[in-house]
């Protein structure tokens, strides 16, 4: 099951984000960041256990980042992580179908599963970028740039 986030999922999100954002592959967020924006919180549950998580960031009406995208090891290829990103874009379309929605990969082949396209780092706007400072590998991001174009 998909559903919105909230303020008593904090601590499981902390904890299904950690092995990742520890490896740098996923941006580290606080607790308080989360809970700042928890209304863009996405998680998945499976046998009453938080599974996934996935969250988005809106950089304007047209533009879109899925982010803290993460399943827990033991409940990878399930088909819970697609579904998460899934909910996130019909949610995100159904406020305005035009939106640009993107992530920043270093699993582009599951968002190429996703109905993702990989784009020129150039072709999305300097802002997308601030958060490099948060990141433990800043100016050798190896990231790549992905858009959804279905
Ligand atoms: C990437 C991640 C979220 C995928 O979650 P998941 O629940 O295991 O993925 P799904 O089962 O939904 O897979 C959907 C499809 O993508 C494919 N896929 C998933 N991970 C893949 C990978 N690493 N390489 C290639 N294909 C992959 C699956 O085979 C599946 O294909 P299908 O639709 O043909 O069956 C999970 O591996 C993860 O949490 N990784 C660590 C954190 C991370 O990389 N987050 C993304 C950063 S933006």
């Amino acid at each position: 099951m998909i559903r919105r986030a909230n303020i008593s999922d904090i601590e499981d999100i902390l904890s299904i984000l950690e092995p990742y954002t520890k490896e740098g592959i996923v941006l580290k967020r606080t607790h308080e960041e989360i809970a700042d924006s928890i209304e863009h919180f996405y998680v998945s549950e499976t046998e009453g256990k938080l599974s996934g998580v996935a969250a988005y960031f809106t950089y304007s009406p047209l533009l879109v980042e899925i982010r803290s995208l993460a399943v827990r090891k033991s409940f990878f290829a399930k088909g819970i992580g697609k579904r998460l990103v899934k909910k996130i874009i019909h949610d995100i379309r159904e406020i305005n179908p035009k939106v640009k929605i993107f992530a920043l990969t270093l699993s582009p082949e599951f968002f190429a599963k996703c109905g993702f396209k990989k784009v020129e780092k150039e072709t999305l706007p300097e802002k997308i970028w601030k958060d490099c400072v948060n990141c433990i590998k800043q100016n050798e991001c190896d990231e790549i740039p992905m858009v959804y174009a279905e």
